[in-house]
């Protein structure tokens, strides 16, 4: 679907539908042509409410003057034209009154509410929205311009079909994506975008000493991959790495989950595909920074080499862990490839992103990512980006007391903590034992366990893979490396 805006007014624009936002039920507005029939039909213009009137060729949707209400307005608007005839739709900016945060809000809700997956359905839906234009007339903000409007249309768009790329990757099975097939995808993506890329087998692995990422690996048929993509742009502010957590499937080992519970661990796979569509938008949107994504990429399984509970491993900086619980393994993955990642890369700021615990889940909620690092700037500025980028994230403390319950009594440390409670926490306190001290204020942890994957549709998505952290690290890119003059 293409979003456009054309400089003429919203009436001489030909096309099959108008879509008419609705905004604090202010059905008084002036643009408002059919308030007799809205009421008629009971719509109130209530948040999430579609009214469709084809005959009129007219569709109304309630919102409110907030970005991320915007969005999600924007994605009902294009979800009840799917599987309908209408191919063009038009919106006046107008409606919204329209700083350019909006206009960007827009394109994103509508590009990643007309997401599906349905790639393993023999029946495609191939009916719905193709073109939206938006016209430009009457707007209240001063600073915008139809430049202005158009960049920013063409920004917002990469940075969703990023996010949906991700969501593809995510949502694709287990049996198609396993370390191997996804590398290899990666690698096609990066060729694409003329990015460097380095792809690490087993053996490579082995000499870099990555005792803990291997372990996690050994007993699957499908053996590992480390990938390092990277972007490196002239005059770059500053160098950071991304590391995800890519575990193309996650069955517990031999702490093997019940079966409830492996269901959909096909997505544990997320951290590592959110670093990928980063550094794939950074690129196409020519973030002035050098990015280094790095992908960590095994299948957590069972059989007769499978690492065990008791076993004590030696990670690449040469800790020893000793292991509790095979299904505590993104850490272990985690903590080989942040090694790798200060050794090679020695970023100025290094993210991880990664589907990490259960119990992030449970602190939070489905809907919310966990912050987690040592520097309060640093949350503080990675939680606005988040709030500015329309994904919620809230931020879960560090204390002095929660490091002692990963103390191990005869390893270095162990892969789980032995209290019930905290577990998104102590989770990121063991991955803090593998950022060198003097960097550990440099280093953020985002655990995406919750919105990874979305059981239950809500906002602008679906069920299935969200693309969790793509939005939210972009705007922090931007946010400190773009628009802060605080790096000149
Ligand atoms: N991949 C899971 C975490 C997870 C849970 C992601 C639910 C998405 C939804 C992770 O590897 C895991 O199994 N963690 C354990 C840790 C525990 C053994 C300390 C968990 O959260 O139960
Ligand atoms: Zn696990
Ligand atoms: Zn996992």
């Amino acid at each position: 679907m293409k979003i456009k805006i054309e400089d003429i007014k919203l009436q001489e624009i030909k096309a099959d539908i108008e879509i008419i936002f609705i905004i604090d039920k202010n059905l008084d507005h002036k643009w408002v042509k059919d308030k007799e029939e809205l009421k008629k039909l009971g719509f109130k213009g209530e948040v999430e409410e579609v009214a469709f009137l084809p005959e009129k060729g007219r569709l109304y949707v309630g919102a409110k003057l907030d970005h991320d209400e915007i969005r999600i307005a924007a994605s009902k608007a294009v979800k009840a034209l799917k599987g309908k005839e209408f191919k063009k739709a038009k919106a006046g900016v107008y409606i919204q009154n329209c700083p350019i945060t909006n206009i960007k809000a827009f394109v994103e809700g509508a590009i990643l509410g007309n997401y599906s997956f349905d790639k393993y359905k023999s029946k495609k839906e191939e009916k719905g929205l193709k073109e939206i234009i938006l016209a430009n007339e009457e707007y209240a903000d001063k600073s915008f311009t139809l430049e202005n409007a158009k960049k920013s249309i063409e920004e917002a768009t990469i940075v969703a079909q990023s996010t949906n790329l991700v969501r593809d990757i995510v949502n694709t099975p287990p049996n198609e994506i396993y370390p191997k097939t996804f590398a290899k995808l990666a690698k096609e993506l990066a060729k694409d975008e003329d990015l460097d890329i380095q792809i690490l087998d087993e053996k490579d692995l082995e000499d870099e000493k990555m005792g803990a990422f291997l372990a996690v690996a050994r007993a699957s048929a499908h053996p590992p991959r480390l990938v390092h993509i990277t972007y490196k742009p002239k005059d770059a502010k500053a160098k950071i790495a991304v590391v995800g957590k890519g575990l193309t499937y996650d069955s517990g080992g031999l702490s093997l989950k019940p079966s409830d519970y492996m269901v959909t661990m096909k997505a544990d796979k997320s951290g590592a595909s959110a670093a990928l569509g980063i550094i794939l938008a950074a690129k196409k949107l020519g973030l002035p920074v050098e990015l280094h994504a790095i992908l960590g990429l095994a299948e957590n399984m069972i059989g007769g080499n499978a690492y065990k509970p008791d076993d004590v491993l030696t990670a690449k900086n040469g800790k020893t862990i000793e292991v509790r619980n095979t299904d505590a393994e993104g850490r272990l993955v985690l903590a080989d490839c942040l090694c790798y990642a200060q050794e090679k890369v020695a970023p100025d700021y290094i993210i991880d992103m990664a589907t990490l615990t259960g119990a992030c889940v449970v602190a939070l909620g489905e809907y919310t990512t966990g912050v987690m690092g040592e520097s309060d700037e640093l949350k503080k500025s990675m939680l606005e980006a988040a709030k500015a980028s329309g994904e919620l994230a809230g931020e879960l403390p560090f204390n002095r007391y929660l490091p002692k319950l990963l103390k191990s009594n005869i390893a270095d440390i162990c892969n789980i903590s032995s209290s019930r409670y905290g577990g998104a926490i102590t989770a990121a306190l063991f991955l803090r034992e593998f950022i060198e001290e003097d960097k550990r204020d440099k280093w953020l942890h985002l655990d995406i366990a919750g919105p990874a994957f979305v059981e239950k549709e809500w906002g602008y998505n679906p069920y299935g893979a969200s693309g969790a952290g793509v939005r939210m690290v972009i705007k922090w890119l931007q946010k400190e490396f773009v628009y802060n003059k605080k790096h000149p």
